[in-house]
């Protein structure tokens, strides 16, 4: 059973996503706790759905909602915090009907079936940013990222990184190589048989490779890894049905199938020339995300990443958006061993058996021996298929150490980020943004990384609630 039959309450976190967010101006913020720590020097930036709701009609899903970014600057004179929505021409025209106009992830285009067909899906911007030396991209895995102002959050239009096709999709899980700079993403370009778009950029964005591997039929690939000097994709079993979903009859997120009988396909590509190493198979399994991966001393690929059994988890996150969920979604922590000549498994293990999301590591370890995994957490006891992930944590899968950053009932933090310290090399803090549903307020929650279930170094108040983001990132000033 995925579906729970106990009574739906209305839990505390759907307060954060019932209005369609405010946008606030750049605004001193108020030191609520603690103390900014001194070597705590740099930019947060985060991006999420912030608009479920235009005219009385809320959106499809979770995944449909417009981005918009949050930026938090940290300087000696203290916390400074905008937030904007990123302008996109799909939130213009929206904005001045006043109704949602276009199809999206999880809603078809308004109008009668004939009105939808070639309408074009609306890029909600509303995923995760990259940092780029001279802007921020607002990522969107169907289509082009948008560029902003990294001061202002000024939306300043899409961006093709100087290759991208009109419409070609840029994932929103890039992945930067902390030795060379050079940035790693992909796309799923739509068709009968998708296509495996695969990007190499410099450091300032510019693609400079990219290479096209065939897929069979349209499957949901969320994220990847950069695993030393190789690129891991694992596509899930879940194909999009194009009859319904190419005819504008279903949304995307309608149309997809699990087909438990697939196998999960395993792509390895070499770094340098972006050619194909090899491809496997392996038993079906879902992930939306990746943690890390490397390559260990005997030559074999390892990966961390939260699987789940099936394709529930798409119907829970739909539900979020309604305010109400009720489909139980179990991800827990998982480790792969691949052997990268062949694509096959040679190992596969559970590290964690707890509900968990958005497992992270340190910028600095990408691509590279990694031990310490940052990740979201369900509290203990909470019945998960109604509640929304309500601690951060850090785990070691050598020791088996959980430490949880439990902020008390109706809290919820979301992704933790991990900022070097500016002074200390050897320090880390660990950003999290919280929507108290006590308060109904939202505040900047900072841990010392090694001390997450200890109470927080500092927290620091924000003017408007932030509704639960997906992705963001840390930039050192
Ligand atoms: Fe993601």
């Amino acid at each position: 059973m995925t579906t729970t039959s106990k009574p739906l309450t209305r839990r505390a976190w759907a307060n954060a996503i019932a209005q369609p967010a405010t946008e606030f101006p750049s605004t001193p913020l108020p030191i609520l706790s603690g103390k900014i720590p001194e070597g705590l020097r740099g930019s947060l930036y985060r991006n999420g759905p912030a608009r479920l709701e235009r005219g009385g009609v809320r959106v499809g899903h979770w995944f449909d909602g417009d981005g918009a970014i949050l930026a938090v600057h940290f300087t000696d004179a203290g916390a400074t915090g905008l937030y904007r929505y990123v302008q996109t021409s799909g939130y213009q025209d929206e904005c001045e009907k006043d109704e949602f106009l276009y199809s999206n992830y999880g809603m078809t285009a308004a109008g009668h079936i004939w009105q939808r067909w070639g309408k074009p899906v609306k890029n909600a911007a509303n995923t995760s940013v990259l940092i780029l030396p001279d802007k921020l991209l607002a990522l969107w895995e169907g289509g082009n990222p948008h560029a902003l102002d990294l001061d202002t959050l000024e939306t300043k239009g899409t961006d093709n990184l100087t290759q991208l096709g009109e419409r070609a999709p840029f994932s929103a899980h890039p992945k930067i190589d902390p030795k060379t700079g050079e940035i790693f993403n992909f796309g799923v370009a739509a068709g009968l048989n998708a296509t495996l778009k695969v990007y190499k950029s410099d450091s300032t964005g510019k693609i400079i490779q990219q290479v096209s591997v065939p897929l069979e039929g349209l499957p949901l690939v969320h994220d990847f890894v950069l695993a030393g000097q190789y690129l891991v994709f694992f596509v899930p079993p879940v194909r999009v049905n194009l009859l319904t979903a190419g005819l504008g009859l279903s949304s995307y997120s309608d149309a997809m199938e699990w087909q438990s009988d697939r196998a999960t396909q395993i792509i390895i590509l070499d770094r340098e020339t972006l050619a194909l190493v090899s491809r496997g198979e392996t038993e079906p399994w879902f992930q939306w995300h990746f943690s890390n991966g490397y390559v260990d001393t005997d030559g074999s690929i390892a990966i961390d990443f939260v699987r789940y059994p099936d394709f529930q988890t798409n119907q829970y996150l739909k539900q979020v958006a309604t305010g109400q969920t009720r489909t139980k979604a179990k991800g827990t922590l998982w480790h792969a061993r691949l052997n990268p000549q062949t694509g096959k498994v040679t190992q596969l293990v559970e590290l964690l058996d707890r509900a968990c999301e958005f497992p992270v590591v340190p910028p600095q370890v990408v691509g590279q021996a990694s031990t310490d995994i940052y990740l979201s957490v369900y509290r203990d006891g909470v019945d998960i298929s109604q509640e929304l992930l309500g601690a951060i944590a850090r785990f070691n899968p050598k020791t088996d150490r959980l430490a949880i950053a439990d902020l008390g009932e109706n809290c919820y933090p979301c992704e933790p980020l991990y900022a070097a310290d500016a002074l200390n090399p050897q320090q880390g803090w660990v950003l999290t943004v919280v929507y108290d549903g006590n308060s109904d307020r939202s505040e900047i929650v900072v841990f010392d990384s090694d001390a997450l279930d200890e109470e927080p170094v500092c927290r620091v108040g924000l003017p408007s609630v932030i509704p639960h983001s997906f992705h963001g990132k840390w930039k050192p000033a």
